[in-house]
């Protein structure tokens, strides 16, 4: 059973909603927003340990009512049934997407229970030291060897939640980038190093190459069988992983049916359950499993990733704002962008509809950012006094996790003046100075969250991959294939042909044939 597939812009709600959008789209919110008491209050969503304040947005009670017209209209509810039922709603691939099994503690699939058994007697040898390496030491490094979401999600994990963390050092290389490759190993003794290489297709270049490198450098130390000792695959090409050398037990197996970018709560997961414990890990998946409910149970207009995907649409379609920021309030965080991006922009980067028709409006939104207050610093300037609009997130945690109040107090009372400052700017001020006047008027959500815990990250990440399936139901898109990187791939492979057997004349591109030329010239 397909997904529903109707162009949004032909729909009643749609064509009132532009209708609605040059009613207010001049208007100075600040205005609506001081006249109406309530407003604070009910434009908010409190849901466990979260408090979602989306008043500071250039909407009214009638754009939202719109807004769920629309989701309803493009029968978003029955989309959600689907997504979590298993259909194939990855059609042009022909899977399932179900990354949410991974986490769905009610009714979890035998195969991901004994994965996850497998990943908790791994990860506890590892770090009790009861797995040795092949000259009898335990373990202290773990490298991550992967690319996009074999690389993204695990590192951005490992990073947030750093605070609880155990003895291992973690790494990860994803970039082929050989010097890259050679800073990260010159710090690592392969007696005490154990390589974890994730890849879903085991057939990624980068991930082969940089491990099949690292299984050399390994080799001038270590014998073949020693690898067993040393080298663990993440992939569902279990074949794949045996010709490359890894023994079956030491695969832990992944599933058709959860997208790269996805797949963090997977096997893709280990290296994080070896860094932090698996009941840390565990508890990841349930903060993530209880924001699956939310999301597939509240109302819409009480549901936090409806709400958060309906008023991005809102600044994408019909104020044309080109892209978003999502600016954390926590060191920890500051791999959460790189993340999104790949989910966001991997997911709804399309330009055809599910019909395979070219669409004539926008799509996926363009993610940037970095973390506060880093980011007042560099990029704020524009978001007050820029031409674009830039709708921005903002999340904070209330509780500082080391206790040095007096540093998070004024980390936090940034946080909250720019979502302020933003809003209000100095409109109704008299500033007569042109440079110094600020519009305001600037959306921001505020993701207020009570504390940096395993389970609160799992339920915000899960919060994101919500917003971002909703996006593409709305968008008539197929939020889960990623064709566009495929000619890049094979581009890649002649050119590397034309560059290893030094034939730049074979590149049909008289631009790149030239570059080649100088760069071959020059290379050594
Ligand atoms: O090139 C994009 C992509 O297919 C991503 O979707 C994926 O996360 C990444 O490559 C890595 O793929 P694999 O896990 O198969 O190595």
């Amino acid at each position: 059973m397909s997904l529903h597939s109707v162009n949004p812009t032909k729909t009643e709600s749609w064509i009132a909603l532009e209708k609605h959008f040059q009613e207010i789209k001049e208007q100075q919110m600040q205005d609506v927003f001081e006249k109406d008491a309530n407003r604070a209050i009910r434009f908010k969503i409190e849901w466990q340990d979260f408090y979602i304040d989306y008043s500071k947005n250039r909407i009214t009670d009638e754009t939202l009512s719109l807004l769920l017209k629309l989701a309803e209209e493009l029968k978003l509810k029955e989309a959600i049934g689907k997504q979590f039922s298993g259909k194939k709603i990855n059609q042009t691939e022909d899977r399932a997407v179900l990354h949410t099994a991974l986490r769905d503690f009610e009714h979890m699939k035998p195969e991901v229970k004994d994965t996850l058994q497998k990943m908790q007697h791994f990860s506890g040898e590892v770090i009790s030291g009861a797995h040795k390496g092949f000259t009898g030491k335990a373990i202290t490094d773990l490298v991550n060897i992967g690319i996009g979401g074999s690389h993204l999600g695990p590192e951005m994990v490992a990073e947030a939640l750093l605070f609880y963390k155990n003895h291992l050092k973690t790494h990860f290389i994803a970039n082929i980038d050989g010097d890259g490759v050679a800073e990260k190993l010159k710090n690592l003794n392969p007696e005490t190093t154990l390589f974890i290489i994730v890849s879903k297709s085991f057939t990624t270049q980068e991930t082969i190459a940089n491990a099949s490198f690292i299984k050399d450098w390994f080799l001038e130390k270590g014998s073949d069988e020693d690898i067993q000792k040393h080298f663990v695959a993440v992939s569902a090409n279990v074949e794949g992983a045996k010709d490359f050398g890894i023994s079956e037990e030491n695969i832990f197996p992944m599933q058709d049916w959860v997208g790269g970018r996805f797949s963090l709560w997977s096997s893709v997961g280990l290296s994080i359950c070896c860094a932090i414990g698996f009941k840390n890990f565990e508890a990841m998946l349930k903060g993530a499993f209880e924001m699956d409910n939310h999301f597939k149970n509240e109302n819409f207009d009480e549901n936090i990733p409806v709400k958060l995907a309906l008023i991005s649409i809102w600044y994408n379609n019909f104020f044309q704002a080109e892209s978003e920021s999502v600016v954390a309030y926590s060191q920890y965080l500051n791999k959460l962008v790189p993340y999104l991006q790949q989910a966001v922009m991997e997911s709804n980067g399309k330009s055809v509809d599910r019909n395979g028709e070219r669409i004539n409006y926008q799509t996926g939104t363009i993610v940037w950012g970095n973390v506060g207050s880093n980011s007042q610093h560099a990029f704020f300037q524009h978001l007050h006094q820029g031409t674009k609009l830039i709708p921005t997130d903002f999340i904070g945690f209330s509780e500082s996790l080391h206790g040095n109040v007096k540093n998070d107090n004024i980390l936090m009372a940034n946080f909250f003046a720019q979502t302020e400052a933003l809003w209000e700017g100095t409109y109704n001020k008299n500033v007569e100075n042109p440079f110094k006047y600020f519009d305001g008027n600037k959306p921001t959500n505020t993701i207020l969250i009570k504390r940096l815990t395993p389970k609160n990250l799992g339920s915000l990440i899960a919060m994101y991959e919500h917003k971002l399936f909703v996006q593409g139901i709305i968008w008539n898109i197929f939020s889960y294939d990623q064709w566009g990187v495929e000619l890049g791939k094979t581009v890649a492979e002649e050119t590397l042909s034309a560059i290893d057997n030094k034939k730049p004349a074979k590149i049909g591109n008289p631009s790149t044939a030239n570059l080649l030329r100088f760069f071959l010239k020059n290379q050594q």
